[in-house]
């Protein structure tokens, strides 16, 4: 179950985020202590108070063009962007299997397809009659 987390969240090596969804923790006078202080800063400089909400920085500040483990190792180093990212190292049950990936990047990528084949293999509900069908992936339909 964590593993899987974890990996749904890998695919943040490649990612985007918006200004808006971390600036809570850059931006109050209690900033996330678990960040990396001089991640925060620039972080603070590119999303400064007031900043246009188009505004988007990449997920993985160190190789963001190349599918790895660095999000692994940024983890490790109090650089996850988003709150959801961090809490996966600050987390008891699912740390040693970032360490495991921060460390081994054939493991990571071994997982990682393993689990994406697996997905591969989930059937996709067609008819409305055998559950909520959503048209928001977001939210179930009303
Ligand atoms: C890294 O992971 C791969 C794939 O799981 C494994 O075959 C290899 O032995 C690991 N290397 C080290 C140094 O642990």
């Amino acid at each position: 179950m964590r593993r899987c987390c974890l990996l749904f969240a890998a695919a943040h090596t490649v990612g985007f985020a918006h200004c808006g969804t971390f600036t809570g923790r850059i931006q109050t006078a209690a900033a996330d202590p678990t960040m990396d202080p001089g991640y925060a800063s620039q972080l603070l400089a590119a999303c400064p108070a007031g900043v246009d909400p188009n505004v988007a920085l990449e997920i993985d500040p160190v190789t963001p063009h190349a599918f790895d483990n660095q999000y692994f190792i940024n983890l490790q180093k109090g650089m996850g962007l988003l709150t959801s990212d961090q809490v996966l190292y600050a987390d008891a049950r699912s740390r040693p299997t970032v360490d495991a990936w921060a460390a081994n990047s054939s493991d990571f990528e071994a997982a990682f397809v393993a689990a994406m084949t697996s997905l591969g293999r989930v059937g996709v509900k067609t008819d409305p009659a055998l559950g909520n069908i959503r048209r928001d992936c977001a939210v179930l339909n009303s």
